[in-house]
């Protein structure tokens, strides 16, 4: 015991603080709005381990604010751009992350993502409340449908994986992705690896799953947009910082695409303000994708037991390396 913990939100899912309570002393951030920067920075002093998620910068500036003991941070997300790893490695503080176990609840999202976009649900269901619903009409509310349809997948990791066996489900055509390696498990989906030009100029349907790294900041810019198909319909449920945001919005005001489907954005949260929301060809998301309830209260207890174990000197269940 003596362990100190220290949580940077109190609605964390208790399973995983609730682990952390029987065997360190833990502290979190009381309030129910996150915590300001300067309170981070002041709270973490002297701690052993952090349980943070991707709302918190774990910086060199934060690393210093916590001093010497700390030696494990472990945020509930798989997605790490939000902690600078090298300055972690330096300092010799381990890394805990959530893969694996967000991945169908996020491949399920962003196949809800794609088909409400297509299909225009968000549109449907203010029309029907609203009036708009004459009778039935047969050009009316209608999109492209994902049968017949070819999928570009760019970033073919595990979530990009996920979506690909349930798009394939759909009766699809043909699955592309674009991926840095090939990857042995294209062979369940019949997924083909393609350049990223050749995915975008041929795709009905363009998913981001990749990880935000520098080689995959604001790739789908105005070029990128330019080159897929005027009727592409493109989705993000990865990062915001994968998106030219302003040359996104342009392709959808000029309709170089169809429509767009973001559940990520820049910033976080969407300002009411940004032109995004006024778009009727985008549907935007509150960053929702692994928000399954059974996927959060297991990256709760992982985020704890990857703490736990650090502390410990153990193996951790879920080490980013
Ligand atoms: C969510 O975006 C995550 O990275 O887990
Ligand atoms: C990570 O981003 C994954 O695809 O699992």
């Amino acid at each position: 015991a003596g362990h100190q913990v220290y949580v940077t939100r109190d609605d964390m899912p208790e399973c995983g603080v609730d682990l952390l309570k029987k065997e360190c002393d833990v502290k979190l951030w009381n309030h129910s709005s996150p915590i300001p920067r300067a309170e981070l920075l002041k709270a973490v002093a002297g701690v052993n381990g952090i349980y943070c998620s991707l709302n918190d910068k774990i910086d060199q500036e934060l690393l210093e604010a916590a001093g010497p003991g700390l030696k494990v941070v472990a945020t509930i997300s798989v997605g790490h751009d939000h902690i600078d790893v090298a300055e972690c490695r330096k300092r010799g503080v381990k890394i805990g992350y959530t893969p694996d176990v967000l991945t169908d609840a996020t491949a399920e999202l962003t196949l809800a993502l794609l088909l409400a976009t297509s299909r225009r649900l968000p549109e449907a269901i203010h029309e029907a409340r609203t009036g708009g619903w004459v009778s039935w009409a047969p050009t009316w509310m209608t999109g492209p449908g994902l049968a017949g349809a070819t999928v570009g997948i760019v970033g073919f990791g595990r979530i990009g994986q996920g979506v690909a066996r349930r798009v394939k489900a759909f009766n699809t055509a043909r699955i592309l992705y674009y991926n840095r390696s090939r990857r042995p498990e294209e062979q369940e989906t019949g997924a083909v690896k393609v350049s990223f030009d050749e995915l975008l100029a041929q795709s009905d349907f363009v998913i981001c799953c990749a990880a935000l790294v520098p080689e995959t900041k604001e790739i789908f810019n105005k070029s990128a947009f330019e080159k897929m198909k005027k009727t592409a319909i493109f989705v993000n449920t990865s990062r915001g910082g994968t998106v030219d945001q302003p040359a996104l919005i342009e392709a959808l005001k000029t309709n170089t695409i169809r429509a767009a489907g973001l559940d990520v954005t820049t910033p976080e949260p969407l300002p009411l303000d940004s032109p995004l929301f006024k778009l009727k060809n985008c549907v935007i998301l509150p960053h929702i994708g692994s928000a399954a309830i059974e996927a959060r209260n297991i990256m709760s207890n992982l985020t704890a037991q990857n703490i736990l174990a650090a502390l410990k000197g153990e193996p951790m269940p879920a080490e980013l390396k």
